[in-house]
């Protein structure tokens, strides 16, 4: 199995749009699941929750309900051997954090499963309505991704990234980071 570095995985994760046709093992992803739970949350409320679909029925109806233009971007839902739905049922005194909490332990899929050589994709574009009803989530339900996961069958090259000039500052927006002042 691949092991690899924190700060290595966390620059050579890419998002996996095409798989290869090979079961992922259970015990795999109670790893992943198991990882996942390290996550932090809001008063380590842990208000994540995560279906494991194989089913390809229940995969192909995840798919629907979206408008043709949208489709493109959800086709691997359909492919991959996994998808992990990530949700969460809303809390009153926490609901400001909640997807905050959910989406770090949707990072930490991503990162877990690279570590141990799969590919995964983060999916924003779905109908929250037709997840709910294909996984009988309840009513109050708030779905945050769908993470679809398999054997890699690409090598993506990297994405660009901005700079850390363009993304960082110096105690204020008005200074970016690395315009003139001396190391500290
Ligand atoms: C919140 C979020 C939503 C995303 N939604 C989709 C999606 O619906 N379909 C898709 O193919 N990729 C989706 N992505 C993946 C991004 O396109 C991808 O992370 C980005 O282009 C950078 O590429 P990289 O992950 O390979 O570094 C999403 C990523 C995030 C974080």
């Amino acid at each position: 199995m691949k092991d690899i570095t924190l700060i290595e995985g966390l620059k050579t994760r890419r998002s996996i749009r095409s798989y290869l046709d090979k079961p992922v093992p259970d015990r795999l992803i109670e790893e992943l699941l198991e990882t996942v739970r390290w996550a932090p949350s809001s008063s380590n409320n842990q208000p994540w929750r995560f279906v494991v679909v194989r089913d390809q029925k229940k995969k192909a109806s995840l798919r629907g309900g979206l408008r043709d233009a949208i489709i493109p971007f959800s086709k691997q839902i359909g492919e991959a051997p996994v998808v992990f739905v990530a949700w969460y049922t809303p809390s009153i005194v926490l609901k400001k954090w909640q997807v905050s909490d959910v989406s770090n332990a949707v990072t930490y899929l991503l990162l877990a499963a690279h570590a141990r050589g799969l590919g995964t994709c983060w999916i924003g574009w779905f109908s929250e309505e037709r997840v709910k009803k294909t996984l009988n989530l309840p009513k109050k339900a708030v779905v945050v991704a769908l993470v679809t996961a398999g054997y890699p069958a690409e090598d993506p090259k990297p994405k660009d990234r901005k700079p850390v000039s363009d993304i960082a500052f110096r105690d204020t927006c008005d200074a970016p980071w690395g315009s003139g002042v001396a190391d500290r």
